[in-house]
């Protein structure tokens, strides 16, 4: 067996790719060689810090399960999801589409289809009422109709229904369809700031940076309508306290909203105007 070289022994293992691998397999397979041998050299990484990397990654793994992401978290804390939804997602950067933000962990398919207008509360916690209603247009600026909306949040305690099981499934989460002028509307819970789940990796990666684990209160929307790229988001409230400083980096000032005072008369003490506006495919 040849020896190994120090000063080509990057480019023989990137050479140790086979001609079946794939051409996109090949260039992302080669960059992460190349990036992580040079970060090994970089910080003259030990072998104890190599060995509890690979414990990290078993304790990500192990802490896991169809209610808790943590690799998701892992790489948020790393402000990777949101580099890469920057990366991804350039519809805005060509018209005015709005900007998309990171989907999180806490996603879940198949919540409730729900009447304009229906509340998303479904039981459980005290909180603040707010009324949420906009407009999903196209970039031409014509209503999109039919367009399906998600919206999920936090109960005010900070946790999401699946994390507690004091709430009730799919609590604070619903789907809701745009007339044909593209109007949509919900009642919810005004959000509130919460810490992202720090009693695992991801929140020793936090405590070794010294960074506190707050995301500004928010509510997630993900959009999908025919003929059009779908859109993952978020409304923040502008008046947040962590707005400058998201544990995973996802705040956009274009998704900022001001949650006004509802109307005299109104059932909710919150009033929020968010319009949404798609990029279509061919676009
Ligand atoms: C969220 O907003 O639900 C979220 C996003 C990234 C990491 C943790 C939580
Ligand atoms: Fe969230």
């Amino acid at each position: 067996m040849a020896e190994l070289s120090m000063a080509t022994f990057t480019d023989t293992v990137i050479g140790a790719i086979g001609p079946g691998a794939t051409p996109r397999v090949r260039t992302v397979m080669t960059a992460l060689i190349r990036h992580l041998h040079d970060f090994a050299r970089e910080v003259k990484l030990t072998t104890p810090e190599y060995r509890a990397a690979c414990d990290f990654i078993v304790r990500i793994g192990r802490m896991s399960d169809d209610k808790r992401n943590e690799a998701v978290l892992a790489s948020d804390v790393f402000g990777l999801e949101s580099l890469v939804d920057v990366l991804d997602h350039h519809h805005a950067e060509r018209g005015a589409a709005t900007d998309s933000a990171v989907l999180g962990p806490f996603w879940r398919e198949h919540s409730p289809l729900l009447d304009h207008g229906a509340s998303i509360v479904r039981g459980g916690q005290e909180g603040e009422s707010v009324f949420v209603c906009g407009r999903v247009l196209g970039v031409n600026g014509r209503p999109v109709g039919n367009a399906r909306i998600a919206v999920w949040e936090t109960a005010p305690n900070g946790l999401y229904e699946q994390q507690d099981p004091e709430q009730p499934d799919f609590n604070l989460r619903g789907q809701f369809c745009t007339d044909a002028e593209g109007r949509y509307a919900f009642r919810a819970l005004r959000p509130i700031a919460y810490p992202i789940p720090f009693d695992g990796p991801a929140g020793e990666l936090l405590q070794m940076m010294d960074r506190h684990p707050f995301r500004p209160a928010h509510i997630h929307f993900r959009v999908r309508a025919p003929g059009y790229h779908e859109l993952v988001t978020q409304i923040f409230d502008r008046d947040d306290r962590y707005l400058a400083s998201d544990s995973v980096f996802a705040v956009k000032d274009s998704l900022t909203v001001e949650f006004r005072p509802a109307p005299a008369g109104a059932d909710t003490r919150w009033h929020v105007a968010f319009d949404i506006v798609l990029e279509p495919l061919a676009g």
